[in-house]
Parts: C-alpha cells; structure tokens; sequence
C-alpha cells in the first residue's frame, strides 16, 4: 500500500538546487553548462553499473532493494520495538561505525532533541544510547545512568568480531551475569545470517533474540536494514514512513540522464568538484537535528570513496575528505576559512523549508537598533535567512555551492535523504570505477589492534608491528 498520497508525497520532494555552482553565479569560478555536460556520458555510464547490479549480493548491493524486501522483518521489529518500549527503561545500542552512525543519526533528527530529559510519558518508550566508542571513561558514565536489569542492549555487529563492540557486550554479559538475568531477556543481536560470531553466541546461549544484516549490505549502507530499523522503532520513529522516502527517491532516481536524478547529479558536481582540486567536501546541515546526519554522510563518502586503486587494479588514491560543518554555528568558527581560504571546497547546504516549530523573537530592548530589529521575526526567518546568507557570501567570494531542500523534516524525508546519499556514494564510486563497498584500509587497523592484543592467529602481523624502527628521541619535543 502506497505511503500517504501521492500529492502529500509531492509536496514532500526533496530537491537540489546547483544554481551556485554554475559559472552565471560564480563567474569563472563556476561551471559552465558545457563543463557539468562533458560528465554526462560517464555518469549515464555509472547510473547503467549501479542499476544493473542492483541488489546483488556479491557486489554488496544489496542496500537497493532494501526499502522493497522487509515486509515481514519490518512487522516483526515494530512488535519487538512494542515490547521493548513497555518493559524497559533504558535502551542501549553497542555497535560502531557503520553499525552505529545511522542509529545516532535517525534518533538525533527524528526524536526530540531533549528526549532522554524528557518524562517517561512523554517518552512513551525507553532512554536511549548509542555507545559507539571504548573510551572507558565514557563505558563508565553509561553504567553510572543506566540499570542493566532495565536495559535492553542491541548488539549491532555484522561481524561479531570488532574489538570495540565485543568488548562492550563482554562488560555487559558479566554484569548481567553478576545480577542473575538471563541475557536472552536483555539482549537483541543484530548481525549477519552465517558467519558472524554473534550467531555462534546466540546458539550456545541456546537462542538469543537476532535479526540479520543481509549478506549484500556493508555497514554504511545498512541504516534501512534492522541496523537502524529496530532502534528507530524503539524510539517511535515511523520506519515504514523512512522505508517509504527511500523508495520514492529511488523512483526520482530512475531516469539515467544526469540532469533528470538528483542523486546522479549531485554525484556529478562532486566528482567535478573533486576534479578541479575541490578536495575537501563540507556537508553543512542548517538544522541541529541534522548534525548526525553530516556525520553519517562522512563515513559513507569517506570509506567508500578513500581507496588506493581501481577495479582495474590501477593505482589511484581517489577520495575527497568530508567535513561535518553545523549552521548556523560554524558560520562563527568555519565559514571565514570557507570564504577566504583556499579555493579546495565544495559546500552542501540541507537547507529546511519549515522547521518544527517557529518560535517567535518578542519585541524588546527598543533603544538599541541592533537588537531590537530581531524582535517581530521568528527563530526560523532568522535560521533562514543566515542559510540564505551564507550561501550568497560564498557564492560572491566564488565559492561552490549547492543545497539540497527538503521541505520538513519527517521519516519519510529522512528516508530521502539516505538513499540519495548512497546512490549518490554509488555513482561517484563507479564513475571512479573503484570498489565503493569494500574498507581495506579499516580492516588493516582491526588486524594490527588484533596482534597487540594477542589474538591467536595474529603472530605474523605482531612480528611486522614489532619489526618497526625503534622511536627516535629526537623527534619527541
Ligand atoms: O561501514 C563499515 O563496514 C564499518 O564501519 C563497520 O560497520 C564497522 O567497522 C563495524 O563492523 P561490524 O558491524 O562488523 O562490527
């Protein structure tokens, strides 16, 4: 059944703006329409790779489909994200990365920004955290604030084997070992289907509640999986309506003509951008429930696009590095560098049409003309207009530039705006013809954290770590 009406869903399109980054706004500092055409054979080239592999397992495409094949999971989740909500107090999810980001990120733009301070009957579900680090300062604080008998904690790792996340769960198995709970009453696992180590834990406890990552979905792209779907419903977000935005983006989506799809198109202007030494890429979200999403954004773009060669096996050392830039609070800290540093940036504004509240600036202070013609307006003009502002600030300075509009912030935006980004993640990566869904360059890490810890297995990787020069004095100050 189609989500809402199709007028409704409309209305709610959000759209991309490019105007700043053309050369009628930017002068030769922008592209002129036949610089942006000469792309349009290769992204029509990469917008045939990603759909003709779409939902491919093997290619870890699996992420396409996922708006379209959860029918069932979606209703197991909302009876669990149910219960959850009636029996616990407090709901943790322990998981990094890409098992991570996107439940901060869904929770920070959808829920009240205030929600854990908020009362339980307002809440109408549990406490919410994400601990997405092994700072054991941090691990600490969360025990301070929570009671494990009354916690629910999700366990997203597609693996079973990141140190970070299997640590955690070990400090929560004995503590709610020591307090005599059965861990299948306080635990949900989410992981892969087979070969994780988390199935293996589940079965020796003799069944833990799990829900699956499916094979073809790598942790970035996994946010419309369980990954992110079951903490979202325990905070009450309406996952169908995430689902719904997802693929009605797609549908926007469908046409292989670069100035006919926002994601191909945005995939465009930064591999353009990318390519005319553009290469820092600032995601600047004019909304603080947006501020997770720049940091979701970063690790996709980030890990998809830094890799050291092609499909081919040809060295290339692609990549562009992602900034996460707040409006309007880093127009006090960034936008000077933005506007008058080097010309190495592009800039992407998620610019809201409405807000979810106005709040109005009460007339006052009268005697002083710089406060008072504040007063008579709303907080969202004046968000608005800053937006507006720095947009044309650097546009003048010959800055590029573009927004992505969305008309509120809703599950079914949301659900929009996720799938642009991975398809726009998708097509840059197959216009650089690289492997976009694969992270060598983490794995490396995860091995060398194995053999300092002594995992078996690991000796050839401790003996390489131990065969580094010793440290010199001199470069110590
Ligand atoms: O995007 C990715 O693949 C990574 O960020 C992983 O999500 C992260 O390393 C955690 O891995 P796992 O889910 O196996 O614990």
């Amino acid at each position: 059944m189609a989500y809402k009406t199709r007028e409704w869903r409309k209305s709610m399109r959000v759209t991309l703006d490019y105007n700043n980054m053309t050369d009628k706004f930017l002068g030769d500092k922008g592209f002129t329409a036949r610089a942006l055409s000469a792309y349009s054979a290769r992204a029509t080239q990469a917008w045939h790779y990603v759909n003709d592999n779409r939902g491919k397992d093997e290619l870890f495409m699996g992420w396409t489909e996922l708006p379209y094949n959860q029918k069932e999971i979606v209703a197991d989740i909302l009876q669990t994200a149910k219960t959850v909500r009636s029996k616990f107090q407090y709901f943790v999810v322990l998981g990094i990365g890409g098992s991570a980001l996107g439940p901060i990120m869904a929770f920070n733009a959808l829920c009240h920004l205030h929600y854990n301070d908020l009362p339980r009957s307002k809440r109408k579900g549990p406490k919410f955290y994400v601990e997405d680090n092994v700072d054991p300062v941090r691990m600490q604080a969360l025990l301070d604030v929570i009671d494990p008998k009354k916690t629910c904690f999700n366990v997203i790792s597609k693996s079973g084997a990141t140190s970070e996340t299997m640590a955690q769960y070990l400090v929560i198995l004995d503590l709610l070992t020591k307090a005599g709970v059965d861990v299948k009453e306080n635990v949900i696992f989410t992981t892969d289907a087979k070969k994780g180590n988390l199935k293996k834990i589940s079965d020796e406890v003799g069944g833990i509640k799990s829900y699956i990552l499916p094979d073809g979905v790598g942790g970035r792209f996994s946010q419309l999986s369980p990954v992110g779907l079951l903490p979202a419903a325990v905070c009450g977000i309406d996952i169908k309506g995430l689902l719904a935005g997802a693929a009605y983006m797609d549908y926007l989506c469908k046409n292989s003509n670069m100035r006919k799809n926002p994601a191909l198109m945005s995939a465009v202007l930064q591999v353009a951008s990318m390519e005319n030494g553009k290469n820092i890429g600032v995601m600047m979200p004019y909304s603080d429930n947006l501020k997770y999403l720049a940091d979701w954004y970063c690790q996709l773009w980030a890990e998809s696009l830094g890799k050291n060669e092609t499909l081919d096996g040809a060295p290339c050392n692609i990549g562009q590095t992602p900034v996460k830039s707040l409006g309007v609070t880093d127009q006090h800290s960034q936008v000077q560098l933005y506007t008058e540093g080097p010309y190495d940036k592009v800039v992407t504004f998620l610019s809201l049409k409405k807000y979810g509240c106005e709040m109005p600036i009460p007339h006052g202070c009268e005697n002083i003309p710089d406060v008072a013609f504040l007063g008579g307006h709303t907080m969202e003009e004046l968000i608005q207009a800053e937006n507006a502002a720095t947009a044309y600030a650097l546009t003048k300075a010959g800055r590029l530039n573009y927004t992505l509009w969305i008309p509120e912030l809703n599950a079914f935006t949301l659900g929009q705006l996720l799938f642009l980004f991975e398809l726009q993640t998708a097509y840059a990566g197959a216009m650089f013809n690289i492997n976009t869904f694969n992270q060598p360059g983490v794995e490396e890490g995860k091995k060398a954290t194995f053999a300092l810890l002594g995992k078996a297995g690991y000796a050839e990787k401790k003996k390489e770590l131990d065969s580094l020069p010793e440290k010199s004095n001199t470069c110590i100050v």
